[in-house]
């Protein structure tokens, strides 16, 4: 048990305390960003007088040894300490001697904890944003393909319009798009630097919190000590933007998974995203869909686990806060996960261009076009719409489509349909006049593919600071 306070203690910690109050398990995962941010901060005491050249010196050298050794697996973060932050003091001390006693001057577990955490969120912000980016770079590659790719639109799960596969595939692009601009929102509202807050009231020393920041990569450091280190709403912004990424996910692989059954054929799985049955031999599952699918239950319940510790807690540090840790680190692994795969399977995804058009071409998706028609010849649309209900009536009476209907049975129903109408009413003709700025016809979505295009060329990068 080694621990960074005994001296205010009679009596050696119960074991299973210790066990209970432990965090080495899993701030483990923080080894880099302590000793980063321990680096920063002893460069600063040197700069203000706190430590000598030779201290600094000394310090830094056993901070990288530390580091090479673990990473070059020659050092083990072991159990027998509390956490991440007593390992790497402990072994500071160890190699360096006394002098080591002096990286904790001016500093509290509180802001180091504080800081580790934004550098870690800050971190992986951009690399989950990095993922993002490449599904949306797939996305856009599909959309490309399939811009005359006829399908049928649904609302209610039940074909309305017909629209194209790069229409639909568009729509999950917004929504990736709107994710990687709340990723942004973070990082920037996110990047400022706890370490000097001390324990919660800053320190007596002559800290320059400016110039830990600016070595950090940080905006500048956080303005109030208080809340610098009880203050977690980067971690619950992030959960809440991972959330509504699985969410997005989510909802494509349901349709996805609806996609590839039997009924639907639109696209089929490639086999090396699919799983077989135990006992049917004819079986091919989507079972990664279903688990991303799956996997949305858990980050929302890292969001609500999260935000239901912070509710109560009083100011300034608390121990509940330790919490955030296992909920987040699983959060960000598992949406890695579900983004690489997610990507993988719909880059190798076979869709069936033939199945979605003849799907397109039944169930009255041109219904509304057959009504428009007559309002292009002076019908009121109200009453056009009660025309082609009719009509739909009777189709469905002779298990046919509108425009298996002849002329004399259209006529039967009203006398303003012409000739004209099977070209009006043909599926190519009902998306390629859907030309307003978001609609699938071809030509409005080339321009938003042009739009797109740029967008992935020259948005936002931002600079790996550590
Ligand atoms: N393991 C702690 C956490 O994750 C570190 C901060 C400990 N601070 C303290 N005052 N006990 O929150």
């Amino acid at each position: 048990m080694a621990q960074l306070w005994g001296g205010r203690f009679t009596k050696e910690t119960d074991k299973l305390v210790y066990n209970f109050n432990a965090s080495i398990s899993f701030d483990r995962k923080l080894f880099a960003q302590d000793i980063e941010g321990s680096i920063a901060h002893v460069v600063m005491l040197a700069k203000q007088g706190i430590l000598t050249k030779d201290e600094k010196d000394t310090i830094l050298r056993g901070l990288t040894a530390i580091r090479k050794d673990v990473d070059e697996g020659r050092l083990q973060i072991t159990e027998e300490y509390e956490d991440i932050h007593s390992f790497v003091e402990a072994n500071l001390i160890e190699r360096i001697g006394d002098v080591g006693k002096k990286l904790h001057t001016g500093r509290s577990r509180n802001d180091q904890v504080a800081l580790d955490m934004r550098l870690y969120i800050r971190l992986e912000v951009l690399c989950v944003d990095e993922l993002v980016k490449e599904l949306l770079g797939t996305l856009l590659r599909i959309m490309e393909e399939n811009t005359d790719t006829y399908m049928p639109g649904f609302t209610h799960l039940q074909k309305a319009q017909p629209v194209t596969l790069a229409h639909h595939i568009g729509a999950y692009f917004e929504m990736f798009k709107r994710d990687r601009s709340r990723l942004k929102d973070i990082y920037h509202r996110m990047n400022y630097c706890p370490l000097g807050a001390g324990a919660l009231a800053g320190t007596t020393y002559p800290l320059d919190r400016n110039y830990t920041a600016s070595l950090l990569g940080f905006e500048g450091p956080s303005l109030n000590s208080m809340d610098a280190v009880s203050d977690r709403d980067y971690v619950i912004e992030l959960l809440s933007a991972l959330s509504t990424i699985m969410m997005h996910l989510s909802r494509f692989c349901e349709e996805i998974i609806i996609w590839n059954s039997d009924e639907y054929r639109f696209v089929e799985i490639d086999d090396a995203y699919s799983t077989g049955s135990s006992i049917m031999p004819q079986k091919k599952n989507p079972d990664i869909a279903e688990l991303i699918r799956g996997k949305t239950g858990r980050v929302y319940g890292a969001l609500v686990s999260i935000l239901t510790t912070m509710k109560g807690i009083p100011l300034a540090y608390n121990k509940d806060m330790q919490e955030d840790k296992e909920l987040t680190f699983d959060a960000v692994d598992t949406v890695k996960g579900c983004l690489a795969l997610f990507e993988g399977m719909i880059r190798t995804m076979k869709f069936r261009k033939e199945v979605m058009e003849r799907s397109a071409m039944k169930g009255f998706t041109n219904a509304t076009d057959a009504a428009d028609y007559l309002v292009g010849r002076g019908v009121p649309f109200r009453d056009a719409h009660g025309i082609i209900g009719k009509l739909v009536l009777y189709c469905i009476d002779k298990q046919c489509s509108i425009e298996d209907l002849s002329i004399e049975e259209l006529k039967e129903i009203s006398p303003v349909f012409e000739e004209d109408i099977y070209d009006a009413i043909s599926l190519k003709a009902c998306v390629e006049k859907r030309l307003t700025t978001g609609a699938p016809g071809p030509e409005a979505m080339q321009e938003i593919i042009a739009i797109e295009k740029d967008y992935l060329a020259k948005d936002w990068q931002i600079e790996r600071s550590i």
